[in-house]
Formats: structure tokens, sequence, C-alpha cells
């Protein structure tokens, strides 16, 4: 495993997806250990888009619970009546939310962020076992080339789940 990523000096997302794609691949390949892969997979995010906050809520006795993520502090637990991650949840799907304040019961673990994404991360039995959240500082920052780009990722989490 590279011990550093590369990637492209664009700042078209179509670019950076597609090179850490392989990068990422390789960085879980092997690894069984599903916090260390949310971690790296975590700080890859950070690293290749800079944004404001990405991070994991595990599924955990019957409540969304805070995992690996990079950015400011965060909410500890979510329950899934509350919030875009517990929308998410019951709605099990990717949701996108352009402007966090139009989102009724949008829960503000910080008042930077101004758009989400969350997508969701299923077992083999297609529970779902976390969700990716990730929130940027600028409103409508996330696009369907996101969307693909985040969820693509995910399989490659989910691939590394034990059965
Ligand atoms: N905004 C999320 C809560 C998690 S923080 O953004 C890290 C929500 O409404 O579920």
């Amino acid at each position: 495993m590279a011990e550093s990523l590369s990637l492209p000096k664009s700042t078209d997302r179509r670019l950076i997806y597609e090179a850490l794609y392989p990068q990422v691949s390789a960085l879980l390949a092997g690894e069984m250990d599903w916090i260390a892969n949310l971690a790296n997979v975590a700080a890859a995010l950070k690293e290749a888009f800079g944004f404001f906050w990405v991070g994991f809520y595990r599924v955990h006795e019957g409540e969304l619970v805070l995992g690996p993520f990079q950015g400011p502090i965060a909410c500890t637990r979510i329950s899934f009546d509350r919030g875009v991650c517990g929308f998410t949840y019951r709605e099990n799907r990717t949701v996108v939310v352009p402007d966090v304040d139009a989102f009724p019961g949008h829960i503000a673990c910080s008042s930077q962020s101004k758009s989400e994404i969350v997508v969701p991360v299923r077992s083999r039995a297609g529970e779902i076992v976390a969700l990716l959240d990730v929130d940027s500082d600028r409103l409508n920052d996330f696009s369907e080339v996101d969307q693909v780009g985040l969820e693509n990722l995910m399989r490659l989490l989910e691939a590394t789940l034990k059965p």
C-alpha cells in the first residue's frame, strides 16, 4: 500500500473520484478491520476533497453512533427518527441536502455546515450498518458526481465487511 495518496491537481471532482477509487481499493485490500477501514476512508476523503466534515455513524444498539471522522467534534448519538442521518436510514438511500437550513430536523453539529450528503453502507444481507456523512461549508456543494463517487467508494468498504 502506498503511504500517500496521489491526486490530480485538477479541482474536477469526477477526476478526483476516478483517481481515488483504485487507491482506496488498494488501501482496503486485505484489511478486514472495520474501524481501521472507516478511519482510512474518512482520511482519504478529507485529504482528496478538503470537505468541512467527513465521517461515519455506525448503526449500534438501535441508534447511530459516531465513528471515525475528520473535522470538528460532532454529535455522538443520533436516533433513527432525527436529522439527515436518521432520514437517510429510514429512506434506505443516499440523501443530498443542498441547504441544511431548509431541511426540517437537520441536526447542526456546526453552524458552518451548509450542505450535506449522507450515503448508506450496507451489509451483504442488505442492512444498513453505517452511514457516511459529508458536510460542506458551502451551499449546494454536492452533485450527482459526488453521489456516484461516494457510493462507489462505499461499495469498496462493504466488500471488506465480514460475511
Ligand atoms: N447533520 C447531521 C448530523 C451529523 S453532523 O453533520 C456531523 C444530521 O442532521 O443528521
